[in-house]
Protein backbone atom coordinates (compact mmCIF):
# COMPACT_ATOMS: atom_id res chain seq x y z
CA UNK A 1 0.00 0.00 0.00
CA UNK A 2 1.32 3.66 -0.64
CA UNK A 3 1.13 5.91 1.39
CA UNK A 4 2.99 8.43 -0.64
CA UNK A 5 5.08 8.01 -4.22
CA UNK A 6 7.67 7.43 -1.37
CA UNK A 7 6.35 6.01 1.38
CA UNK A 8 4.96 2.53 1.45
CA UNK A 9 3.18 0.65 4.16
CA UNK A 10 4.79 -2.77 5.30
CA UNK A 11 2.76 -3.14 8.66
CA UNK A 12 0.80 -6.68 9.58
CA UNK A 13 -2.64 -7.99 11.23
CA UNK A 14 -3.05 -9.67 14.02
CA UNK A 15 -6.13 -12.01 14.39
CA UNK A 16 -4.55 -14.30 16.91
CA UNK A 17 -3.79 -12.08 19.71
CA UNK A 18 -6.06 -13.08 22.94
CA UNK A 19 -5.05 -10.06 25.03
CA UNK A 20 -3.16 -7.22 23.48
CA UNK A 21 -0.28 -6.59 26.20
CA UNK A 22 -1.77 -9.24 28.01
CA UNK A 23 -4.65 -6.74 29.19
CA UNK A 24 -6.79 -5.73 26.26
CA UNK A 25 -9.58 -7.56 24.42
CA UNK A 26 -9.40 -6.58 20.78
CA UNK A 27 -11.80 -8.65 18.81
CA UNK A 28 -11.20 -7.15 15.60
CA UNK A 29 -7.52 -7.80 15.97
CA UNK A 30 -4.81 -5.66 16.10
CA UNK A 31 -2.45 -4.28 13.41
CA UNK A 32 1.06 -3.36 13.94
CA UNK A 33 2.60 -1.49 11.45
CA UNK A 34 6.02 -0.50 9.79
CA UNK A 35 6.79 1.68 6.98
CA UNK A 36 9.29 2.05 4.32
CA UNK A 37 10.55 5.29 3.23
CA UNK A 38 11.95 5.04 -0.21
CA UNK A 39 14.31 7.40 -1.41
CA UNK A 40 18.64 7.46 -2.23
CA UNK A 41 18.73 5.82 0.96
CA UNK A 42 15.86 3.79 2.57
CA UNK A 43 14.81 3.48 5.47
CA UNK A 44 12.52 1.02 7.31
CA UNK A 45 10.20 2.21 10.01
CA UNK A 46 9.94 -0.12 13.19
CA UNK A 47 9.65 -3.68 13.23
CA UNK A 48 6.21 -5.41 14.43
CA UNK A 49 5.13 -8.63 17.07
CA UNK A 50 7.80 -11.63 16.90
CA UNK A 51 4.97 -13.44 15.64
CA UNK A 52 4.71 -11.90 12.81
CA UNK A 53 8.51 -11.22 11.86
CA UNK A 54 9.00 -13.70 8.45
CA UNK A 55 5.42 -11.68 6.84
CA UNK A 56 6.90 -8.37 8.05
CA UNK A 57 10.14 -9.06 6.39
CA UNK A 58 8.79 -10.44 2.82
CA UNK A 59 6.57 -7.29 3.05
CA UNK A 60 9.83 -5.23 3.77
CA UNK A 61 11.33 -7.25 0.74
CA UNK A 62 8.42 -6.85 -1.74
CA UNK A 63 9.26 -2.96 -1.74
CA UNK A 64 12.55 -2.91 -1.61
CA UNK A 65 13.53 -5.75 -3.99
CA UNK A 66 16.97 -7.06 -3.34
CA UNK A 67 18.28 -4.00 -2.05
CA UNK A 68 18.70 -3.90 1.42
CA UNK A 69 17.71 -1.61 3.41
CA UNK A 70 19.81 1.62 4.56
CA UNK A 71 18.57 2.14 8.30
CA UNK A 72 16.18 0.57 10.38
CA UNK A 73 14.20 2.98 12.60
CA UNK A 74 13.50 1.94 15.97
CA UNK A 75 10.57 4.31 17.64
CA UNK A 76 9.60 2.74 20.72
CA UNK A 77 10.78 -1.02 22.31
CA UNK A 78 7.54 -2.01 23.76
CA UNK A 79 7.76 -5.83 22.52
CA UNK A 80 4.37 -5.15 19.82
CA UNK A 81 6.94 -3.17 17.95
CA UNK A 82 10.42 -4.83 19.01
CA UNK A 83 9.60 -8.03 18.89
CA UNK A 84 11.34 -8.52 15.27
CA UNK A 85 14.45 -6.35 15.59
CA UNK A 86 16.96 -9.31 15.84
CA UNK A 87 15.30 -11.08 12.83
CA UNK A 88 15.54 -8.20 10.88
CA UNK A 89 18.95 -7.26 12.12
CA UNK A 90 20.34 -11.01 10.95
CA UNK A 91 18.37 -10.89 7.83
CA UNK A 92 20.06 -7.81 6.72
CA UNK A 93 23.85 -7.39 7.99
CA UNK A 94 24.34 -4.27 6.79
CA UNK A 95 21.36 -2.29 7.91
CA UNK A 96 21.94 0.87 10.42
CA UNK A 97 19.75 0.75 13.07
CA UNK A 98 19.00 4.54 14.49
CA UNK A 99 17.03 5.04 17.60
CA UNK A 100 16.92 7.13 20.94
CA UNK A 101 19.90 6.27 23.67
CA UNK A 102 17.22 4.93 25.50
CA UNK A 103 15.49 2.41 22.79
CA UNK A 104 19.63 0.99 22.67
CA UNK A 105 19.79 0.48 26.87
CA UNK A 106 16.51 -1.25 26.32
CA UNK A 107 17.38 -3.43 23.69
CA UNK A 108 20.51 -5.11 26.00
CA UNK A 109 18.10 -6.12 28.17
CA UNK A 110 15.33 -7.45 25.61
CA UNK A 111 18.28 -9.00 23.71
CA UNK A 112 20.76 -10.44 26.52
CA UNK A 113 23.20 -7.83 26.15
CA UNK A 114 23.20 -7.27 21.97
CA UNK A 115 22.53 -3.36 21.36
CA UNK A 116 24.27 -3.39 18.03
CA UNK A 117 27.22 -1.21 19.31
CA UNK A 118 28.89 -1.41 15.85
CA UNK A 119 25.91 -0.90 13.40
CA UNK A 120 23.98 1.59 15.87
CA UNK A 121 22.87 5.43 14.79
CA UNK A 122 21.75 7.31 18.48
CA UNK A 123 19.60 9.81 17.86
CA UNK A 124 18.07 12.57 19.80
CA UNK A 125 15.46 15.40 19.66
CA UNK A 126 16.30 17.63 16.79
CA UNK A 127 18.53 15.41 15.14
CA UNK A 128 17.84 15.09 11.64
CA UNK A 129 18.78 11.98 8.95
CA UNK A 130 19.00 12.65 5.62
CA UNK A 131 17.43 9.79 3.05
CA UNK A 132 18.21 12.01 -0.05
CA UNK A 133 15.33 14.42 -0.47
CA UNK A 134 13.88 13.04 2.99
CA UNK A 135 14.85 14.77 5.69
CA UNK A 136 13.83 12.75 9.27
CA UNK A 137 13.55 14.88 12.01
CA UNK A 138 13.60 13.50 15.15
CA UNK A 139 11.19 14.39 17.86
CA UNK A 140 11.60 13.05 21.25
CA UNK A 141 8.27 12.03 22.99
CA UNK A 142 9.01 10.44 26.59
CA UNK A 143 6.01 8.18 27.81
CA UNK A 144 3.89 8.72 25.18
CA UNK A 145 3.92 5.95 25.99
CA UNK A 146 7.11 5.11 27.17
CA UNK A 147 10.48 6.78 27.83
CA UNK A 148 12.29 5.82 25.02
CA UNK A 149 10.22 6.86 22.68
CA UNK A 150 11.00 8.97 19.34
CA UNK A 151 8.40 10.31 16.44
CA UNK A 152 10.10 11.35 13.43
CA UNK A 153 8.68 14.16 11.29
CA UNK A 154 9.38 13.55 7.85
CA UNK A 155 9.62 17.86 6.44
CA UNK A 156 9.73 16.33 2.74
CA UNK A 157 6.76 15.01 2.68
CA UNK A 158 5.10 16.29 6.14
CA UNK A 159 4.35 13.62 7.16
CA UNK A 160 4.69 12.70 11.44
CA UNK A 161 5.54 8.61 12.46
CA UNK A 162 3.57 9.13 15.96
CA UNK A 163 4.81 5.61 17.45
CA UNK A 164 1.82 4.42 19.46
CA UNK A 165 0.31 8.16 19.35
CA UNK A 166 -3.09 8.21 17.00
CA UNK A 167 -3.29 4.71 17.21
CA UNK A 168 -6.00 2.52 17.84
CA UNK A 169 -7.07 -1.21 18.47
CA UNK A 170 -8.84 -3.21 15.65
CA UNK A 171 -6.48 -4.70 12.52
CA UNK A 172 -7.03 -3.07 9.38
CA UNK A 173 -9.70 -5.07 8.05
CA UNK A 174 -11.54 -4.27 11.51
CA UNK A 175 -15.17 -4.08 10.59
CA UNK A 176 -15.36 -0.24 12.72
CA UNK A 177 -15.79 2.94 11.14
CA UNK A 178 -15.86 5.02 13.76
CA UNK A 179 -12.19 5.58 14.07
CA UNK A 180 -12.96 7.46 18.30
CA UNK A 181 -14.51 4.35 19.42
CA UNK A 182 -11.17 2.06 20.09
CA UNK A 183 -9.30 4.73 19.47
CA UNK A 184 -10.19 6.55 22.91
CA UNK A 185 -10.15 3.11 24.84
CA UNK A 186 -6.61 2.12 23.48
CA UNK A 187 -5.98 6.06 24.58
CA UNK A 188 -6.85 5.75 28.11
CA UNK A 189 -6.34 2.67 28.86
CA UNK A 190 -2.50 2.64 27.14
CA UNK A 191 -1.26 6.18 27.34
CA UNK A 192 -4.01 7.94 29.62
CA UNK A 193 -1.59 8.41 32.47
CA UNK A 194 1.11 10.29 30.84
CA UNK A 195 -1.83 13.44 29.44
CA UNK A 196 0.91 16.01 30.45
CA UNK A 197 3.65 14.12 28.07
CA UNK A 198 1.25 13.87 25.35
CA UNK A 199 0.29 17.73 26.06
CA UNK A 200 3.89 18.03 25.26
CA UNK A 201 3.97 16.55 22.20
CA UNK A 202 0.93 18.37 21.47
CA UNK A 203 3.06 21.63 21.46
CA UNK A 204 5.62 20.08 19.57
CA UNK A 205 3.06 19.01 17.14
CA UNK A 206 1.81 22.17 16.60
CA UNK A 207 4.90 23.65 15.58
CA UNK A 208 5.34 21.18 12.36
CA UNK A 209 2.98 21.65 9.11
CA UNK A 210 1.31 17.75 9.10
CA UNK A 211 0.01 16.69 6.41
CA UNK A 212 -0.29 12.59 7.25
CA UNK A 213 0.00 10.72 10.30
CA UNK A 214 1.44 7.22 10.27
CA UNK A 215 1.01 5.16 13.70
CA UNK A 216 2.11 2.33 14.71
CA UNK A 217 -1.34 0.97 14.86
CA UNK A 218 -4.70 1.77 13.48
CA UNK A 219 -5.14 3.76 10.02
CA UNK A 220 -3.05 6.26 8.45
CA UNK A 221 -4.84 9.62 9.06
CA UNK A 222 -4.56 11.77 5.96
CA UNK A 223 -7.80 13.72 6.15
CA UNK A 224 -9.56 16.18 8.77
CA UNK A 225 -6.45 15.91 10.87
CA UNK A 226 -7.95 18.44 13.17
CA UNK A 227 -10.16 15.98 14.24
CA UNK A 228 -7.66 14.02 15.50
CA UNK A 229 -6.03 16.43 16.96
CA UNK A 230 -8.69 18.26 18.84
CA UNK A 231 -9.40 15.14 20.41
CA UNK A 232 -5.79 13.98 21.56
CA UNK A 233 -6.21 17.79 23.16
CA UNK A 234 -9.10 16.91 25.11
CA UNK A 235 -8.20 13.36 26.10
CA UNK A 236 -4.51 14.63 27.50
CA UNK A 237 -5.76 17.74 29.17
CA UNK A 238 -8.60 15.83 30.81
CA UNK A 239 -11.28 17.97 29.30
CA UNK A 240 -14.58 15.81 29.19
CA UNK A 241 -15.35 15.13 25.62
CA UNK A 242 -18.79 14.10 25.72
CA UNK A 243 -21.66 16.15 28.14
CA UNK A 244 -23.56 13.58 29.96
CA UNK A 245 -24.05 10.76 32.67
CA UNK A 246 -22.43 7.74 33.51
CA UNK A 247 -23.41 5.74 35.96
CA UNK A 248 -20.90 2.98 36.82
CA UNK A 249 -22.20 0.51 39.28
CA UNK A 250 -21.37 -3.29 40.92
CA UNK A 251 -24.83 -5.02 42.06
CA UNK A 252 -24.39 -8.16 44.54
CA UNK A 253 -28.30 -9.08 44.15
CA UNK A 254 -30.08 -6.36 42.06
CA UNK A 255 -31.15 -3.97 44.02
CA UNK A 256 -27.95 -1.58 43.76
CA UNK A 257 -28.91 -2.47 40.28
CA UNK A 258 -32.51 -1.16 40.43
CA UNK A 259 -31.20 2.33 41.99
CA UNK A 260 -29.05 3.14 38.85
CA UNK A 261 -31.77 1.83 36.59
CA UNK A 262 -34.49 3.94 38.13
CA UNK A 263 -31.33 7.20 38.46
CA UNK A 264 -30.90 6.90 34.75
CA UNK A 265 -35.04 6.48 33.69
CA UNK A 266 -35.24 9.86 35.81
CA UNK A 267 -32.15 11.32 34.21
CA UNK A 268 -33.32 10.67 30.82
CA UNK A 269 -36.81 12.19 31.68
CA UNK A 270 -35.41 15.33 32.68
CA UNK A 271 -33.70 15.65 29.85
CA UNK A 272 -30.49 14.08 30.26
CA UNK A 273 -29.28 13.26 26.43
CA UNK A 274 -26.21 11.04 27.41
CA UNK A 275 -27.10 8.80 30.10
CA UNK A 276 -24.84 5.42 30.41
CA UNK A 277 -25.11 2.91 32.66
CA UNK A 278 -21.82 -0.06 33.19
CA UNK A 279 -22.10 -2.74 34.90
CA UNK A 280 -18.96 -3.07 36.04
CA UNK A 281 -18.48 -7.14 36.85
CA UNK A 282 -20.04 -7.83 33.24
CA UNK A 283 -18.25 -5.19 31.07
CA UNK A 284 -14.73 -4.46 29.50
CA UNK A 285 -13.12 -2.39 32.10
CA UNK A 286 -11.52 -1.17 29.51
CA UNK A 287 -14.81 0.42 28.05
CA UNK A 288 -15.72 1.69 31.37
CA UNK A 289 -12.68 3.76 32.27
CA UNK A 290 -13.12 4.86 28.95
CA UNK A 291 -16.59 6.42 29.76
CA UNK A 292 -15.55 7.46 33.07
CA UNK A 293 -13.13 10.20 31.31
CA UNK A 294 -15.35 10.79 28.61
CA UNK A 295 -18.36 12.20 30.51
CA UNK A 296 -18.57 15.18 32.25
CA UNK A 297 -20.70 13.67 35.48
CA UNK A 298 -20.17 10.11 37.19
CA UNK A 299 -22.21 8.44 39.41
CA UNK A 300 -20.35 5.40 41.31
CA UNK A 301 -23.09 2.67 43.09
CA UNK A 302 -21.54 -0.09 44.84
CA UNK A 303 -21.99 -2.24 47.84
CA UNK A 304 -19.92 -2.11 51.13
CA UNK A 305 -18.13 -5.61 51.02
CA UNK A 306 -15.48 -6.96 53.17
CA UNK A 307 -15.34 -3.34 55.53
CA UNK A 308 -14.46 -2.12 51.87
CA UNK A 309 -16.15 -2.29 48.13
CA UNK A 310 -17.35 -4.22 45.61
CA UNK A 311 -13.77 -5.44 43.83
CA UNK A 312 -14.73 -4.48 40.89
CA UNK A 313 -15.63 -0.85 41.55
CA UNK A 314 -12.60 -1.56 43.73
CA UNK A 315 -10.40 -1.77 40.26
CA UNK A 316 -12.63 0.71 38.44
CA UNK A 317 -11.55 3.70 40.96
CA UNK A 318 -7.71 2.81 40.54
CA UNK A 319 -8.04 2.62 36.94
CA UNK A 320 -9.27 5.96 37.27
CA UNK A 321 -7.15 7.33 39.80
CA UNK A 322 -3.78 5.84 38.73
CA UNK A 323 -4.47 8.10 35.07
CA UNK A 324 -5.09 10.89 36.99
CA UNK A 325 -8.86 11.26 36.80
CA UNK A 326 -9.53 14.80 37.59
CA UNK A 327 -12.10 17.50 36.24
CA UNK A 328 -15.66 15.77 36.70
CA UNK A 329 -18.50 16.09 38.59
CA UNK A 330 -19.21 12.70 40.93
CA UNK A 331 -21.66 11.46 42.53
CA UNK A 332 -22.33 8.10 45.20
CA UNK A 333 -24.69 5.73 45.63
CA UNK A 334 -23.98 3.02 48.12
CA UNK A 335 -25.69 -0.30 49.56
CA UNK A 336 -25.12 -1.90 52.64
CA UNK A 337 -26.94 -4.11 54.91
CA UNK A 338 -25.51 -3.66 58.40
CA UNK A 339 -22.83 -1.23 57.94
CA UNK A 340 -23.17 0.73 54.81
CA UNK A 341 -19.53 2.41 54.20
CA UNK A 342 -19.01 2.50 50.74
CA UNK A 343 -19.38 6.10 49.71
CA UNK A 344 -16.88 7.19 52.29
CA UNK A 345 -14.50 4.35 50.73
CA UNK A 346 -14.54 5.55 47.42
CA UNK A 347 -14.77 9.32 48.08
CA UNK A 348 -11.60 8.17 50.13
CA UNK A 349 -9.94 6.43 47.47
CA UNK A 350 -10.73 9.87 44.87
CA UNK A 351 -9.33 12.05 47.67
CA UNK A 352 -6.23 13.00 45.49
CA UNK A 353 -8.07 13.32 42.05
CA UNK A 354 -7.76 17.13 40.78
CA UNK A 355 -10.99 19.66 40.68
CA UNK A 356 -13.71 16.71 41.40
CA UNK A 357 -17.27 18.44 42.50
CA UNK A 358 -19.18 16.45 44.50
CA UNK A 359 -22.73 16.56 44.08
CA UNK A 360 -24.43 17.10 47.38
CA UNK A 361 -27.22 14.77 47.38
CA UNK A 362 -25.89 11.13 48.06
CA UNK A 363 -28.16 7.85 48.08
CA UNK A 364 -27.46 4.93 50.96
CA UNK A 365 -29.37 2.19 50.38
CA UNK A 366 -29.67 -0.10 53.59
CA UNK A 367 -30.32 -4.04 51.62
CA UNK A 368 -33.47 -2.64 49.17
CA UNK A 369 -34.91 0.57 48.22
CA UNK A 370 -37.30 2.57 49.98
CA UNK A 371 -39.29 5.72 50.15
CA UNK A 372 -36.38 7.34 51.65
CA UNK A 373 -33.80 6.29 49.10
CA UNK A 374 -35.80 6.32 46.08
CA UNK A 375 -36.69 10.01 47.37
CA UNK A 376 -33.06 10.52 47.15
CA UNK A 377 -32.48 8.82 43.95
CA UNK A 378 -35.06 11.92 42.44
CA UNK A 379 -32.93 14.57 44.18
CA UNK A 380 -29.91 13.64 42.40
CA UNK A 381 -31.53 13.26 39.10
CA UNK A 382 -32.97 16.65 39.49
CA UNK A 383 -29.31 18.25 40.95
CA UNK A 384 -27.54 16.39 37.81
CA UNK A 385 -29.87 17.37 35.41
CA UNK A 386 -30.11 20.72 36.22
CA UNK A 387 -26.74 21.01 34.82
CA UNK A 388 -27.70 20.54 31.43
CA UNK A 389 -30.77 22.56 31.15
FE1 LIG B 1 2.17 -0.21 20.57
FE2 LIG B 1 3.52 1.01 23.38
O1 LIG B 1 3.26 -0.26 22.07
Amino acid sequence: MDITKDIRFVGVNDHDVDLFEGHYIVPEGMAYNSYVICDEKTAVMDSVDCHFSNEWIENVKAVLGDKSPDYFIVQHMEPDHSGSIKTFMETFPDTQIVSSQKAFGMMKNFFEGEEFADRRVIVKEGDTLELGKHVLNFVAAPMVHWPEVIMTYDSTEKVLFSADAFGKFGAHDADDDDWACEARRYYFGIVGKYGIQVQALLKKAATLDIQIICPLHGPVLSENLGYYLDLYNTWSSYDSETKGVVISFTSVYGNTRKAVEMLAQKLEEKGVENVVVNDLARSDMAECVEDGFRYDTQVFATTTFNNDIFPFMKEYIHSLTERNYQNKRVAFIENGSWAPTAAKTMKSMLAGCKNLEYAENEVKIVSALNDDSRAKIEALAEELAAAYK
